[in-house]
């Protein structure tokens, strides 16, 4: 990864439209003040509206759609997918697993919700798909989804990481994922794990708080390739770096699409192998 450029994501989360809960004075303040940071790419990682009606959707839509950003990604989360929620989703936002790859940033998001149920789930089915999505060595690697990957403190009882976390968690290792954005509880938190910097953000714009926690969103710098910074932002105050990480290794990519993909599908994991490729970080 040559360049030195830095590329700045803004990741959002649980705006919660339509709910009371929802501050419609700090959305606009938080969409303000990441038109005035201009980054490269806004993820917003699900909770768009609190009961996936259709009008939470078009309050979601109308307020996102004044980002001016090059790139945007908007997933879907288990308040989105309540009541039917995704048709809308689909109509105003897309697909709901989608990527997009923005210089040497490779960005991923999956739907890890279920109709009409708090829990959320990766599928075994998908695996492949992110593997083959992240098979490029060279590219910085994003993985999005709304639930957690892994639990967070601070958020009571654990019952929020996605049912399949441990083998979703060895997918990502296994193909050098740098970074996994993530949502739901509204509490803010980084974890490294393996060569993985697994980023959780608040809510951006509503009162689902919990414990002393406010209102906030996240900036990732990602620099040149060998140092992540996390910043961050609470509306109306300046940003706070809470992770700064110079080293990630990105040595191994341990899948490949032309590599014994029998291997693959019948073990469904790859083990490292001495001929796997190496990446100078
Ligand atoms: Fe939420």
């Amino acid at each position: 990864m040559p360049s030195q450029d830095v590329i700045r994501i803004a990741h959002i989360s649980d705006l919660h439209c339509g709910s009371r809960y929802h501050i419609p004075s700090l959305a606009t303040r938080v969409i303000d003040e990441l038109n005035e940071l201009g980054p490269e790419i806004v993820v917003v990682t699900g909770d768009l509206t609190d009961m996936g009606f259709r009008q939470e959707f078009k309050q979601a839509h109308r307020l996102l759609e004044r980002l001016e950003c090059q790139e945007r990604m908007v997933l879907l989360g288990n308040h989105d997918a309540r009541n039917v929620g995704d048709e809308h989703f689909a109509e105003y936002f897309g697909a709901r697993s989608k990527e997009l790859l923005h210089g040497c940033v490779r960005l991923v998001g999956i739907d890890s919700s279920e109709p009409d149920l708090d829990s959320g789930r990766v599928g075994r089915n998908r695996y492949r798909w992110i593997e083959e999505r992240f098979s490029e060595p060279d590219e910085f690697k994003v993985l999005a989804m709304h639930h957690h990957l892994v639990p967070v403190p601070g958020t009571g009882r654990e019952r929020n990481i996605v049912f399949d976390a441990g083998d979703m968690l060895r997918v990502l290792a296994g193909c050098g994922t740098d970074v996994v954005l993530c949502g739901h509880k509204h509490v803010p938190n980084v974890w490294r794990l393996e060569d993985m910097l697994i980023v959780n953000a608040g809510t951006a714009c509503s009162h689902r708080l919990r414990g002393r926690v406010r209102p906030c969103y996240n900036i990732i710098e990602v620099i040149g390739g060998s140092r992540v910074r996390v910043l961050l932002k609470e509306p109306y105050v300046d940003p706070e770096v809470v992770a700064d990480f110079h080293e990630v290794h990105r040595r191994y990519c341990k899948w490949r699409p032309d590599s014994e993909p029998d291997t693959m599908e019948e073990t469904g994991y790859e083990p490292a192998r001495s001929s796997a490729k190496e990446t100078a970080s």
